[in-house]
């Protein structure tokens, strides 16, 4: 299917989609732009990925779209989505979580645990919400992670890195078949 807004869809199309989703396959639902992101992901396994794209491209949009069409296709999948902080975990994510409803058919929509800043679908994947600086980055530690997803990486506090990276989520992938790192980010100049 080429790139449409799943706003625009007729009937037929969403049918079409959903049968796609239910499946995990999400890039019809991608633009050129995010399709990108979604390749990387997918051609690489145990790796330190980087996407670069311009302001409002719909970095977040894609990779939390990507996020829950890994998570409906992997069942028991964990995946990590981190933000600079807490409030941008809660503005930025539910209200695309909540523009996903209108995209994923209701029989694989996840279960929303704001309180928890959780994801819960139905076969055990789970999406955890977490930010990386230092007030807030201990509730990153678990037991087991399949992919970290780090959106706008460069507006992270840099000097928390190394301990949010080495010593909390590493430990937790390697024991994991996907044990990925993706990075997104804004090029400084856009
Ligand atoms: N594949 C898509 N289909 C429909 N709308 C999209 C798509 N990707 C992004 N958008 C829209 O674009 C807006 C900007 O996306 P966002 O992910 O916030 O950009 P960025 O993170 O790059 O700044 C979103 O709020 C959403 O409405
Ligand atoms: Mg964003």
């Amino acid at each position: 299917m080429a790139w449409k807004s799943f706003k625009q869809f007729t009937p037929e199309e969403k049918a079409k989609s959903d049968e796609l989703v239910r499946r995990g396959h999400v890039r019809h639902l991608l633009t050129p732009k995010q399709r990108e992101l979604l390749d990387l992901v997918t051609s690489t396994k145990r790796a330190k990925l980087a996407y670069y794209a311009s302001r409002r491209s719909g970095k977040t949009w894609g990779s939390l779209l990507i996020a829950y069409g890994l998570c409906i296709r992997y069942p028991r999948l964990t995946l990590k989505f981190i933000l600079d902080s807490q409030v941008q975990a809660r503005d930025v994510i539910w209200p695309i979580a909540r523009d996903l409803q209108d995209v994923i058919p209701p029989d694989c929509l996840p279960v929303i645990k704001k309180a928890d800043m959780e994801i819960h679908f139905s076969n055990g994947s789970i999406i955890k919400l977490g930010s990386s600086n230092k007030e807030h980055c201990d509730k990153l530690r678990g037991t087991k992670c399949d992919i970290v997803l780090v959106d706008e990486c460069s507006f992270h506090d840099a000097g928390n890195w190394e301990h949010v990276i080495y010593s909390l989520l590493m430990p937790q992938m390697l024991h994991s078949d996907f044990g990925q790192f993706i990075f997104t980010t804004t090029p400084s100049t856009s």
